[in-house]
Formats: C-alpha cells, sequence, structure tokens
C-alpha cells in the first residue's frame, strides 16, 4: 500500500510517499521563500502561481525518490485548509485529478492537525490522548485540546497576528531578511547583554488568548525613538523581542495544562506537542524544556525540518485517515480559516 500525499497550503509545494505502516519513503519539499522575500511576506497570488509550476514536478520527484509509480498508488491525501485558497486549489485540483484518474480514494486533511502529526512520523512515540497542542507557525498561533485526531476543541488562538507572522514583521523591520523567524533566532542566540523590557503579551489577560500585534507595535516604537543601525542594537532588539514572544507563548501553555489538571471531571493530558514553523526556535525549545509544568508532561516537538510546511505530517495523518474510512469526495471544498472541531 502506498500513500501519496500533497501540501500547498501556503509558500511550499510538497509531496511525500509513505508506505502501510507510516514508513516514509520521500518527502519533496520546493520553497518559495526567494519569491517572497523581494516583498517581505507571502504574497497570495504569486504563491498559487508557483505552486501551479512546482507541482507535477513535485510530485514526480517524491515518487521517483520513493521507488513508487502511480499506478502504485492506493490512495492521494491533500491539505484541504486552512491556508490560502488559491494555494489550497492547487494542491487539491491535483489531488482529486489523480484519484479519480487512478481511482484510489481522496483523504482530506487538515493543516494544523497535520502539523501536530508531525510529531509521530519518525515513529519513536505514539500519540496518546488527551493531548494539548501549541501550533505556532506564520499563519496560526492555535492552543487544542485534543482527544483523538479529528476530535479537537480550540482553547485559545491568536486575536491578530500570529507568532510567526511577528517575526517576520519584526525581521522586515530591522531589515533582516525574510522570513525573519530564523534570522532572528540566530542574532538572539548570539547576544549577551541588557534586554529591553517589551511586555509578554495577554501574560494576565485571564483566558487562553494570545495577541502579538501589540508587541509588535512596542518593537516599531522602540525603533523609531532609538534608531537601530548597527548589528549589536539589531541583535538586542532581536533577542528581546523574542524573549518576550516565548515567554508569551509559555506561560500560555502552562496556564492551559494548569487549567486542564482543574478540570476533574476530564481525563488528565496524557502528551503536549508543540509543534508550526516557530517551534524551530531554539530559545522556545529551550524555554519548554527548562518549564516545570510542561516538563511534567511527555512532551514532543516535531524535528525542525516536519516543524516547517511539509507533506510528510500530511502523508502520516492521511494514512490514520484513510484505515479509519474517513476518505473524501471529489466535490472537496477548501477552507481559509481553523475549524473549531
Ligand atoms: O509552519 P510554517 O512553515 O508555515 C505556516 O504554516 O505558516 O511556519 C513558518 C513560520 C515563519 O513565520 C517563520 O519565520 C517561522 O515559522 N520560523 C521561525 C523559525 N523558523 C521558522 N520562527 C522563529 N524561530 C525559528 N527558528
Ligand atoms: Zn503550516
Amino acid at each position: 500500500m502506498t500513500l501519496l500525499a500533497i501540501e500547498t497550503s501556503c509558500d511550499e509545494t510538497a509531496a511525500a510517499v509513505v508506505d502501510t505502516d507510516g514508513r516514509l519513503l520521500a518527502s519533496t519539499v520546493r520553497s518559495q521563500e526567494l519569491l517572497h522575500a523581494q516583498f517581505g511576506g507571502v504574497v497570495p497570488e504569486v504563491a498559487s502561481r508557483a505552486h501551479n509550476a512546482y507541482i507535477l514536478p513535485i510530485v514526480d520527484k517524491a515518487l521517483a525518490d520513493a521507488g513508487r509509480k502511480y499506478a502504485d498508488l492506493k490512495a492521494v491525501a491533500v491539505t484541504a485548509g486552512p491556508g490560502l485558497l488559491g494555494s489550497l486549489l492547487v494542491g487539491l485540483s491535483t489531488a482529486k485529478a489523480l484519484a479519480f484518474a487512478l481511482k484510489v480514494p481522496l483523504v482530506a486533511v487538515d493543516h494544523l492537525q497535520a502539523h501536530v502529526a508531525a510529531a509521530f512520523i519518525d515513529g519513536k512515540l505514539a500519540p496518546r490522548f488527551p493531548m494539548l497542542a501549541l501550533v505556532v507557525s506564520g499563519g496560526h498561533t492555535v492552543l487544542y485540546r485534543i482527544d483523538d485526531f479529528g476530535r479537537q476543541r480550540i482553547l485559545g488562538a491568536t486575536r491578530d497576528d500570529a507568532v510567526g507572522e511577528a517575526y517576520d514583521k519584526v525581521g522586515a523591520l530591522l531589515q533582516l531578511g525574510y522570513p525573519g523567524g530564523p534570522i532572528i533566532d540566530k542574532l538572539a542566540t548570539a547576544y549577551q547583554g541588557e534586554f529591553i523590557d517589551f511586555p509578554v503579551p495577554m501574560q494576565h489577560s485571564g483566558d487562553l488568548q494570545f495577541s502579538f500585534s501589540g508587541l509588535k507595535t512596542a518593537v516599531v516604537d522602540y525603533c523609531r525613538k532609538h534608531p537601530v543601525l548597527d548589528e549589536k542594537s539589531k541583535q538586542r532588539v532581536a533577542a528581546s523581542f523574542q524573549k518576550a514572544a516565548v515567554t508569551a507563548l509559555v506561560v500560555k501553555l502552562e496556564q492551559a495544562l494548569r487549567a486542564q489538571r482543574a478540570e476533574f471531571s476530564s481525563t488528565p493530558i496524557a502528551q503536549v506537542v508543540v509543534c508550526g514553523g516557530v517551534a524551530c526556535n531554539s530559545a522556545l525549545r529551550r524555554a519548554l524544556s527548562q518549564s516545570p509544568i510542561v516538563s511534567k508532561y511527555e512532551t514532543l516537538i516535531p524535528e525542525p525540518r516536519f516543524c516547517t510546511d511539509n507533506a510528510a505530517m500530511i502523508a502520516w495523518l492521511g494514512l490514520q485517515q484513510f484505515k479509519r474510512g474517513d476518505v473524501a469526495s471529489l466535490s472537496l471544498a477548501p477552507y481559509a480559516s481553523a475549524r473549531m472541531v
């Protein structure tokens, strides 16, 4: 049994192949970073056009890397949302055409649940529910309680910018290049000195919501008052922004774990997953491992190549869905926003 998965929700065109046991046979990712760098962020129309150009060669490459042919495929999984509609449509049309032509089932995968599933691709640990998952990416900042894949509740989400988006905007402000996340991470790691006291967003909001646009504005205001020109000042701003952003994420995760523990009627959380592009961040990884509350739980963070967008995570979750008969019709439509359940 061979399953092909396709991911085109944002600015990575990706395909992956898994076998019956979920073993990853191939994972190909074509990033569009350079295309969007000149605009300082993802331009939806540019992304759709690039997906259109890359999708078939990427699928061909994934199959070739896996040593499989189209005729070997028993199912095709695809990201149905959330994401940019024009981008999703490219993957969806390709997957539908393949499923129709090969007469195999189509499987619709949720991108955010797949980010969580990325923690299990390596096969080291199996998922255990209920799970608390923090998805931190360029497009989303969502805290879920997951009772099974497909049965999840959003406990909190960002009211405005996603945390990765804030990283990218601060990166643009400091003229560091795009995407800003990995560059800020590097600059901050090298920084030694005092931190600027940026506010930790929503720390005392009393709920599990996030917000990152206020922190971004605080950085903009600071840079207006203290022009940041030399490398050392850039490092200081980057490190101070990162400190506040990472603290906000860890504090909310801790609050969510405490709240879940206080709910006596519900089954205790069995696993914690932190995933999505920002989960590559070295300071976040360190802070999670040092948190006395988080470290009481079995906590999984996918390896960095499976934190950022990829199709291996779509394949892993798509295979589970296929095995339990959760297949989609060819009239499947893409969706733009995070699904509540
Ligand atoms: O998951 P992803 O590839 O795409 C979305 O689904 O949005 O996440 C991309 C985001 C970008 O905002 C990027 O700046 C951020 O992840 N990112 C990081 C790091 N590596 C990627 N942010 C902070 N530190 C990093 N090391
Ligand atoms: Zn993503």
